[in-house]
């Protein structure tokens, strides 16, 4: 493993299982002190100790703005500043969401923009002004294939993901010139912790749905954890200073 990403100081929000798990362990192995920072406080503090080369845990819910505030407050202090962020947490209980615009239900809507959108929000407003504070700074968020794929069944989902791209699009635009390079890793469907749990709830409607996804990428398996986090790893490093602004797909081809 290169250390590209030595001494870069980087919090990952949305750490304790999956994609971010895997990322806590990638950018340590590149060499970055991290923060992992999670609603899941057990599960974050297990995947940083698994990382090692003293990646700690704080407690975040981020969609709640003091909660937001007091984790970078924290990662700051401990790490002496920021140069990275992963803003990757979603509320994942809507991923097989079966309904329709006429259908949904607004509450769960609600839910979904609380943490997948407006949470997003809330890391970016908090983090920023400390990433600024140098020549070149990076943040990645997670979208999804979903919001640029046709979404027939879960509008709630598509909709955040979909203000997460136009998120990242504006703080790439209004910041660039000042060194912060802001992308989108949008994975396609890859078998987590979460996913699992939720294919095991739907059983074989999860499982037609994963064969469906499979069928339609050129490679016979799905999507890996650590085939995302070594896209996040290029995009907060050096070598992807030149990567600004995009919709990073990690999908196998799958939305070609
Ligand atoms: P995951 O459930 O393993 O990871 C999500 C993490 O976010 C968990 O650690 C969870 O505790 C945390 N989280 C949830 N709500 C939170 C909150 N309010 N505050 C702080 N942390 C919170 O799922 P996975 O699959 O690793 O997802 C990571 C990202 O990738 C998500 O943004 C998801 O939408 C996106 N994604 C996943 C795909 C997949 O097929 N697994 C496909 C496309 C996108």
């Amino acid at each position: 493993m290169n250390s590209r990403l030595k001494d870069r100081r980087i919090i990952i929000f949305g750490s304790a299982t999956g994609i971010g798990a895997a990322t806590v362990k990638r950018l340590t192995a590149e060499g970055a002190r991290v923060c992992a920072a999670d609603i899941n406080l057990a599960g974050a503090e297990a995947a940083a100790q698994a990382a090692g080369n003293g990646a700690f845990a704080v407690h975040v819910d981020i969609s709640d703005e003091q909660s937001v505030n007091e984790a970078v407050k924290t990662a700051v202090e401990r790490l002496g500043g920021l140069d990275g962020a992963h803003i990757n947490a979603a509320d994942l209980r809507v991923i097989m969401e079966d309904s329709d615009a006429l259908a949904l239900d607004l509450a769960v809507f609600d839910r979904t923009i609380a943490v997948n959108l407006r949470g997003h929000l809330l890391c970016t407003r908090a983090v920023v002004p400390h990433l600024l504070k140098n020549k070149e700074s990076a943040i990645v968020y997670t979208s999804s294939g979903s919001a640029h794929g046709a979404e027939p069944t879960r509008p709630s989902y598509a909709m955040s993901k979909a203000g997460v791209n136009a998120l990242m699009r504006h703080v790439s635009s209004r910041w660039g010139k000042e060194g912060l390079t802001a992308n989108v890793l949008a994975p396609g469907f890859t078998v987590t912790g979460e996913m699992k749990a939720q294919m095991e709830a739907n059983g074989p409607e999860a499982e037609k749905w994963a064969q469906y996804f499979m069928s339609r990428t050129p490679h016979t398996r799905l999507g890996e954890s650590e085939d995302h986090a070594a896209v996040v790893a290029l995009l907060l490093s050096a070598d992807g200073r030149w990567i600004n602004g995009s919709i990073v797909d990690v999908n196998g081809g799958s939305l070609m």
